[in-house]
């Protein structure tokens, strides 16, 4: 299973890719905004090189099908790893189906986002998407359980051989065991959330005690030498 980080953070970007983790990069429109991004083109770019290959998701801003085309073709210029991010349906509820299938076949890679259903997912991977969103938080939220859609989408997806489930709205450390869990592909996680994931207070206790003992074990044995060392 792939690890993205849901950010646009270029200092947490490089932490985890440091620490070894990340396969890539999500963001959206809100998380850019949070992050204090002004310049989506600049902050694209930065992202994508610091990625060396791994993929960026960027998110068309529009609620037209034609503008949608012309940003996701300008984006997919920025750099060569950047996807582009394309909802599964605009604000008004009208498939956006032709323009994930258009570019897709002309060789960029789309990201399906904000699907919410099985069935949303079917559709987008047969209109050519190679990752399909699932927004398990936002399906909580709905009052349905998310590991059951990220389970049975993955195995339809894996029996037929098409993209790849990417588990975003990932809203504590739980999310990801029960995202990695019921089968997903990717799951992209907050660094904050990231960062809660590895830590735990009874590792803490574990290794300040290894240490303390380490401390008196020397301590032990610099008195013995004193003790024994020849005058
Ligand atoms: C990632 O690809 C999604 O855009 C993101 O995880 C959505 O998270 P939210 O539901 O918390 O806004």
């Amino acid at each position: 299973m792939e690890i993205f980080a849901d950010t646009s953070d270029i200092t947490e970007i490089t932490k985890w890719l440091r620490r070894g983790v990340l396969d890539g990069v999500t963001t959206n429109p809100s998380i850019m905004f949070r992050d204090g991004v002004r310049d989506m083109e600049k902050a694209a770019r930065e992202i994508a090189e610091v990625l060396d290959g791994r993929p960026i998701s960027v998110e068309v801003t529009s609620n037209d099908s034609d503008e949608m085309l012309v940003q996701a073709r300008t984006y997919a210029k920025w750099a060569p790893n950047i996807v582009v991010k394309v909802p599964i349906i605009n604000e008004d509820g009208v498939p956006c189906l032709e323009v994930i299938h258009a570019l897709s076949r002309e060789g960029i890679k789309i990201n399906t986002t904000a699907m919410l259903s099985f069935n949303q997912v079917m559709m987008a991977a047969k209109a050519g998407s190679h990752y399909l969103s699932v927004f398990a938080g936002r399906v909580a939220d709905e009052g349905h359980d998310p590991s059951v859609l990220i389970n049975i989408a993955s195995r339809w997806l894996d029996r037929w051989g098409l993209g790849k489930i990417l588990v975003g709205s990932i809203r504590n450390v739980l999310d990801i065991q029960t995202a990695a869990g019921a089968g997903a592909h990717i799951v992209t996680v907050p660094p904050a959330i990231l960062e809660k994931a590895v830590d735990h207070k009874y590792s803490r206790e574990t290794v300040r005690g290894f240490n303390a003992d380490a401390r008196k074990a020397l301590s032990k044995m610099q008195v013995l030498r004193v003790g024994t060392a020849p005058r």
